[in-house]
């Protein structure tokens, strides 16, 4: 069942994605290559959250330890953070939840460690533009195929392959709500879109295959290649203007690390 939400809803909704987007933000920035531990970054997030009065949807989630999740990388997703310092030419995944008022926000933005290679660059950059070309399609009258299948054209055109173990979602009072919204498929395809509805569209992209293994640690996701994979994520709102991103603080520089 996919749940509506009321435009005071999407109000609230637009309060935790704000947090959201504010704290991947500042954490973004915090960064110093050969220093900054992926555990560093989880424990700033959870100061930022609570100084803004959020809740980290994450943490405790099916037992998941921690509020963000930090993945390096040939991970896809769902890296834990840890104590090893990120290094110069890392590329680090950073997936936030945030709930304020009963509501969750979603977001997660791949940003680059000091200078990274051309490849990897490219990978942040046509990743981010799938995401994009997703959103574009969250109108009322299209269907959920719509975004995967503008997701995978985007990705599969730049030569690169989209993960297909893991999917975007419905958000609101539940951080996973109806419809799965996959990063691939068929236009005209899935249930149809209609005004209230709130999506956490979430492209992973891989240099290589598309397959993934998961981690003795029972959440760590990688690539079954080893290639790097990105991911990035927003919250929208399905509107009669269009599609409305929950997840930007009023602030909405471009989200980098180390500048
Ligand atoms: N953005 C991811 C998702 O929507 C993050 C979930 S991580 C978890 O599924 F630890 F909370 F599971
Ligand atoms: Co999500």
């Amino acid at each position: 069942m996919i749940r509506i939400k009321t435009p005071d809803e999407i109000e609230k909704m637009r309060i935790a994605g704000g947090v959201v987007a504010r704290t991947l933000d500042h954490l973004a920035r915090s960064i110093v290559p050969g220093k900054t531990t992926t555990q560093d970054l989880t424990a700033l997030a959870e100061h930022l959250l609570a100084q803004a009065g959020a809740a980290a949807s994450f943490k405790g989630y099916r037992g998941y330890p921690s509020a963000i999740c930090a993945s390096v990388n040939q991970v896809v997703v769902h890296g834990i953070p840890g104590p090893l310092p990120l290094d110069t030419g890392d590329i680090v995944g950073i997936d936030l939840g945030a709930i304020v008022e009963g509501y969750h926000g979603d977001a997660a933005v791949t940003v680059p460690v000091g200078e990274i290679s051309e490849e990897a660059g490219r990978l942040l950059r046509v990743t981010r533009e799938a995401l994009y070309k997703g959103i574009e399609q969250a109108r009322p009258g299209r269907r959920v195929g719509d975004i995967g299948a503008a997701i995978q054209e985007y990705a599969e055109r730049h030569g690169y392959s989209v993960v297909r173990d893991l999917v975007g979602h419905g958000i609101g009072r539940s951080m996973h709500e109806d419809p799965q919204v996959p990063n691939f498929g068929k236009h005209g395809h899935g249930p149809r879109l209609r005004e209230g509805m709130t999506l956490a569209i979430e492209p992973m992209v891989n240099i290589g295959g598309y397959s993934t293994r998961t981690l003795d640690d029972h959440w760590t996701i990688v690539t079954k290649d080893g290639s790097l994979s990105a991911h990035f994520e927003h919250t929208v709102a399905i509107t009669a203007r269009g599609p409305d991103i929950l997840t930007v603080g009023p602030d909405r520089g471009g989200i980098s690390a180390n500048g």
